[in-house]
């Protein structure tokens, strides 16, 4: 129940189930019908890939995939169940994206949303997220997408 403390741990194959349900719960039928219990397990037994649980005592209350890219790290999915969102699960699991993105020396973190993800955006602008570009007709039902793209070193302004 919210208000139960959080744990993130790394999902191991037993907990791909779990997370496919979370995401039909958590996201649009459109968004979600790619992220199946199969996909999720590859995923976790990835070399390339992180995927993140945020526990609310023994309720799974959120999720999230980190693709480790050549120059870049990608956020492929990051979804809070409808009951614990506005308290801050979110934000913990996108931290721990960013140390471990940090950690294997990739310091661009970078997201495609769904244009009209309102929730999405402003979770991302809140987290200092820059809007670079839009993708028309990316997903299989033709609606667009924005990339969303993070600088992660501690001084990015320019010298
Ligand atoms: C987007 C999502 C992951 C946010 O998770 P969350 O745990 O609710 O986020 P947090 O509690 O950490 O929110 C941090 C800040 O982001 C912003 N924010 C989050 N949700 C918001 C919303 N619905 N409307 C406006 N601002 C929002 C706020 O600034 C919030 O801080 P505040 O609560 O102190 O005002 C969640 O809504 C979700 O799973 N949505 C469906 C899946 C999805 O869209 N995934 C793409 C994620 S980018």
């Amino acid at each position: 129940m919210p208000g139960t403390d959080l744990r993130l741990l790394p999902a191991r194959a037993v907990h791909a189930q779990a997370v496919a349900r979370l995401v039909r719960l958590a996201m649009p039928e459109h968004q979600h019908a790619r992220w199946d219990a199969a996909r999720i397990a590859r995923r976790i037994r990835s070399p390339n890939c992180a995927l993140v649980l945020a526990a609310a005592g023994r309720y799974l209350a959120g999720a999230a995939v980190l693709d480790l890219l050549s120059e870049q790290a990608q956020i492929a999915l990051l979804a809070v169940h409808p009951q614990y969102r506005r308290l801050g699960i979110g934000s913990a699991l996108l931290g721990w994206m960013e140390a471990t993105a940090s950690t294997a020396g990739l310091f661009t973190l970078q997201l495609k949303l769904e244009a009209s993800n309102g929730a999405g955006r402003a979770f991302c602008f809140a987290h200092h997220f820059h809007e670079r570009g839009r993708l028309p007709a990316f997903y299989a039902d033709g609606t667009a997408a924005v990339r969303l793209v993070r600088d992660l070193r501690v001084n990015s302004e320019p010298a």
